[in-house]
């Protein structure tokens, strides 16, 4: 597991060094439109607002938001700024 999410972490390493913000590894869970629960245990990001996938995702950096799961999230945010993530989020909700 933890090489897992070791791997995964350097896969938004290596897509935010070549592409900035890049939503491509996040839909391999959540789905091509954001409709997946992913893994069974999230929201289905789709219908969440701006504000809220804000507030999770920060919160997932800093371990103030999550569930079950959150420490595999937080290995795909811990190398995002707070501006690449509102980045992120308003290309989710557009
Ligand atoms: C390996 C699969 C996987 C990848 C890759 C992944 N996620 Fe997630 N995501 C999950 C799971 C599982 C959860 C639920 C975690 C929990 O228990 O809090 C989640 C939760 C979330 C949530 C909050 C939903 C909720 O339930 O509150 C958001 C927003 C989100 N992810 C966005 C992203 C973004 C943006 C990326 C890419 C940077 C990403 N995810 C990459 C599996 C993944």
């Amino acid at each position: 597991m933890s090489n897992i999410v070791k791997f995964i972490a350097m896969g938004v390493l290596m897509h935010s060094a070549a592409w900035g913000a890049s939503t491509a590894v996040c839909k391999g869970c959540h789905g091509q439109n954001w409709e997946k629960a992913a893994m069974g245990k999230a929201k289905v990001v789709k219908n969440m607002s701006k504000a809220e996938i804000i507030t999770a995702l920060k919160g997932y950096k800093t371990g103030s938001y999550g569930g079950p799961m959150k420490g595999l999230m937080k290995a795909q945010v811990i190398n995002l700024s707070v501006a690449d993530i509102e980045k992120m989020a308003a290309s989710i909700k557009k």
